[in-house]
């Protein structure tokens, strides 16, 4: 099978397949399993533009709608975060009250809250219908559509173009990319800057971080990739900083081609990535031996772990869990429960595997022996709320960047 390139066109070639592969957010009760969608989940390298992509794609009306499960502010060190980025964004480029701020993605509001609690015009967009009615419930005004060429000039005619696009963990969502760009370039004033992060995909390469593998996340992003990408619609990457968050991601600020001085960071980061292979296919196909790799010795120290009699829960049903649980097999019978401290996943079960997802009440009062870190871009917030559970003799299994038993991380 040839896969032709989303964004050039070019040859696609394939480098891991995880196999059949549910919806990553699709908790779901058991009368659902029969309507269960599945696809094959596959990534791929472009030798066109070199970007790192999936060879196939599920339609985006059945990953974001009004029963999205990810609510950004479940994290505190991710309110946190959202906070200093807002802050530092304010102070750069949008520090005047009249500035307007457009937000891709824009969830719950754990964002563009700061700017509307500053009283600057901002206006979200999100297809995500509950998590948007979340947003304008704390104030945030709020569009509920997909953000594309059309939604972008319908938003300069009723506002007028914008000082500041962000996003963050959605623009490696967005399929068309092209109409992400032709609406950026409507929608952003002359000097107007565009500021995302997304997950690093030289932060997936060096630690193996392939649970960042899922339906969502069509694109896995760098530098030298975007910049190509950018440069085709008369647009550049004028700056970006890595952030430790979601396991590694980067932030990028692009603005319109000679309109803002270019930062000495691009250079570098452009040298770092010439020395991490992230241009070359050999690069992918020495991480997808590493994969598997990954995948055997987790199943075989859960496989251990119950012939030891010892009980397994899962912490945190993260989308990239479903990814984890089957690719690697990791049934019911090797891993009881999955705690979550979201509402809409209690309840349910994980995608694929059918992993009952539990209050974290329940992690409290069963004690497993064992944690298996799903949630392990979380890590530092949860080892530091877990003291009493490893004192009291419970350990952590992760598996990024290696498979292994911890007191912490
Ligand atoms: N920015 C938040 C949310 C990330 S989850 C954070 O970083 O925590 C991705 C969000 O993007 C979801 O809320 C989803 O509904 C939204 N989304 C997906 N495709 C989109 C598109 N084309 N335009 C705008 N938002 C989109
Ligand atoms: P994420 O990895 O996509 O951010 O999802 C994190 C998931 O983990 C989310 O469903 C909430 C859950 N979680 C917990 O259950 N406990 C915690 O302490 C944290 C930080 C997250
Ligand atoms: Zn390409």
């Amino acid at each position: 099978m040839e896969y032709k390139c989303l964004i050039c066109r070019g040859e696609v070639k394939p480098f891991i397949s995880f196999g059949r592969m549910p919806i990553a957010n699709a908790f779901l009760s058991p009368d659902q399993y029969k309507n269960e969608h599945f696809f094959m989940l596959e990534t791929g390298f472009c030798t066109g533009c070199s970007m790192v992509q999936l060879t196939q794609l599920v339609d985006p009306d059945l990953l974001f709608h009004a029963d999205y499960a990810y609510f950004s502010s479940i994290s505190v060190r991710m309110a946190e975060h959202f906070k200093q980025w807002a802050d530092a964004a304010r102070a750069t480029y949008a520090s005047s009250n009249d500035n307007f701020v457009v937000e891709i993605g824009s969830n719950d509001g754990i964002m563009l809250q700061h700017f509307a609690k500053a009283g600057v015009k901002h206006l979200g967009i999100e297809p995500s219908a509950n998590v948007a009615e979340a947003a304008r419930k704390k104030g945030i005004n709020t569009r509920v559509c997909f953000f594309n060429e059309k939604t972008a000039k319908e938003i300069v005619v009723e506002y007028g173009q914008a000082d500041l696009v962000t996003g963050a963990n959605v623009i490696c969502h967005i399929p068309d990319l092209h109409a992400l760009a032709s609406g950026l370039e409507a929608l952003l004033k002359p000097k107007g800057v565009f500021q995302f992060q997304e997950p690093y995909l030289g932060d997936i390469v060096t630690k193996v971080s392939y649970d960042q593998i899922y339906d969502e996340h069509v694109y896995y992003f760098c530098l030298q990739s975007l910049q190509k990408f950018f440069n085709g619609h008369g647009m550049e990457i004028i700056d970006l900083e890595p952030q430790d968050v979601h396991g590694g991601s980067m932030r990028y600020v692009v603005a319109r081609k000679g309109a803002r001085p270019v930062q000495p960071s691009v250079k570098e980061w452009w040298a770092r990535e010439e020395a991490l292979g992230l241009s070359k296919f050999s690069t992918y196909q020495q991480l997808a031996k590493k994969i598997e790799a990954s995948r055997d010795q987790l199943l075989a120290l859960l496989k251990q772990m119950k012939s030891k009699g010892l009980r397994v829960a899962g912490y945190g049903a993260t989308s990239k869990s479903t990814t984890v649980t089957n690719y690697c097999g990791i049934t019911p019978d090797l891993v009881e429960f999955i705690s979550d401290t979201t509402p809409g996943k209690q309840g349910k079960f994980s995608p694929g595997v059918h992993i009952p997802v539990v209050p974290y009440e329940k992690f409290k009062t069963a004690k497993p022996d064992r944690a298996l870190l799903f949630a392990w871009n979380h890590g530092h917030e949860i080892v530091a709320n877990e003291r009493a559970y490893v004192q009291g003799g419970g350990r952590f299994i992760v598996y990024v960047p290696a498979v292994k038993e911890v007191e912490g991380v």
